[in-house]
């Protein structure tokens, strides 16, 4: 949905109104952070005003937003915020005007329960950064449930700067209902408190049209079109850049719009990438460049040709731009390379000497670490990893031969990135809880 409401801020009212309370039926969520605003979205049983009360501490809510009319489908951008502080927030009109919402209690209205989040600092400061990857995410089962568990485990009291779905977020068709069982009741304590950036999948497709930008998909997320989070403006909501701190996050539609060349996609991609000036550059889209799963990349009419696209067109600009990592799912599995550049045939092309830059395993407690040049730099190499497995594996068994993985397997689970100044730490824990990969990139 384009952040086109009028946006409100007022002091609240003095007097006392008393206003029947809306259930909140989906919500409230994070999106589109930036280091001074946050567009907090939440759905109610009945058309109301839209109002968001909020603070830097808990028991003092002392600003509101609001957007104009009434509406179900609330969207209300906070604005004028600091950058990397914790605000509290609650969603709808408060009890009484002037009253701060009720405290997070667990007898609480999930209207009234007083949230937070934290700003993204300002871009380009240096600062830990913990992100969360989910591929293929959507089946509203208890794998599903179990690789979240297992991360919510992991993670503590660590909290989740910020998470990314990897497209296939709401099986089948990516519905309004199917969003509401497969997201929305799933992560609703990650959705309150930390920003989703979502990549459009084949079966989100179902139900959305990136050329109108029109359906679930577009009509669920709020997205930059303005390079308003940071990075080029690529004008759809299909495919955009963010920065957080000193990452700058590319998220590309593999699925429904032109792949070509000479395509609009392909013109903002280059422009993104000759503009950003950010230490880490973390790409993500559905289809993956290569992959032995669930699909086969070397098939140039699986998935209607998109793994070829993505390989033949696109992965040779993200190199020539110093991609760090290129993250992707469709592929229910979990598929993690080697430092690699300049493959952009199919795997039988694949040649270790050539385009392996580094052949040790990424791990500080192995054969050691990646370690790239302290400034960016055309064709360093980047590491690819499929983790489309965060609401299943592959029932049957599947070939996990593709040369330029270090490490495939056929396991649910998902991915968290550690990004702390110059260090880059991954790691993906299984539906199990166990932790079956890991890497370092270190810039020096
Ligand atoms: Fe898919």
């Amino acid at each position: 949905m384009k952040l086109t409401h009028v946006l409100l801020a007022a002091p609240l009212l003095a007097s006392a109104i008393l206003f029947a309370a809306p259930t909140v039926i989906r919500g409230p969520y994070l999106q589109l952070a930036t280091p001074t605003s946050m567009v907090v979205r939440w759905r109610t049983d009945t058309t109301e005003t839209s109002v968001v009360t909020y603070g830097t501490a808990r028991n003092e809510l002392k600003s509101n937003a609001k957007s104009a009319g009434t509406t179900a489908d609330h969207v209300v951008q906070l604005s004028k915020l600091q950058p990397n502080t914790r605000y509290y927030y609650a969603v709808g009109p408060v009890p009484f005007a002037g009253t701060p919402a009720r405290d997070d209690d667990d007898d609480a209205p999930a209207g009234a329960r007083v949230n937070s989040f934290v700003t993204p600092p300002e871009a380009g400061t240096s600062k830990p950064t913990r992100v969360w990857v989910l591929g293929d995410p959507g089946t509203a089962n208890n794998v599903q449930r179990a690789v979240r568990d297992h991360y919510y485990t992991f993670t503590g009291t660590r909290g989740t700067d910020l998470w990314l779905l990897l497209g296939d977020n709401a099986y089948p068709h990516g519905t309004d209902a199917e969003h509401q069982r497969a997201i929305f009741d799933i992560y609703p304590e990650t959705l309150r408190s930390s920003p989703v950036w979502p990549a459009m999948g084949n079966h989100d497709a179902g139900s959305a049209t990136s050329l109108t930008q029109s359906g679930v998909f577009f009509d669920v997320f709020t997205l930059p079109t303005m390079g308003q989070a940071g990075g080029m403006m690529s004008g759809t909501e299909a495919y955009y850049a963010f920065d957080y701190a000193n990452i700058h996050f590319i998220c590309l539609d593999s699925h429904d719009t032109d792949r070509s060349e000479t395509g609009a996609m392909m013109q903002w991609l280059k422009a993104d990438l000759a503009a950003t000036k950010r230490d880490w550059i973390v790409a993500f889209f559905h289809h993956p460049t290569y992959t032995k799963g669930t699909h086969n990349s070397d098939s140039d009419t699986d998935s209607g040709g998109r793994m070829k696209d993505m390989r033949q067109n696109f992965l040779p600009v993200l190199e020539a731009g110093g991609v760090d990592l290129v993250l992707t799912g469709h592929s229910h599995v979990y598929e993690r390379s080697f430092l690699i550049d300049g493959h952009y045939g199919k795997s039988e092309t694949f040649n270790a000497a050539a385009h392996v830059k580094q052949k040790v395993d990424g791990r500080a407690d192995g054969t050691g670490v990646y370690r790239k040049p302290r400034t960016r730099a055309p064709h360093l190499g980047e590491i690819s990893v499929v983790t489309g497995s965060a609401g299943h594996a592959s029932a049957k068994p599947v070939p996990l031969n593709h040369p330029v993985f270090f490490l495939s397997l056929n396991e649910a689970g998902s991915s968290v990135i550690d990004v702390d100044g110059l260090k880059l730490e991954f790691t993906f824990i299984n539906d199990k809880g166990e932790k079956r990969d890991w890497f370092t990139i270190v810039k020096e």
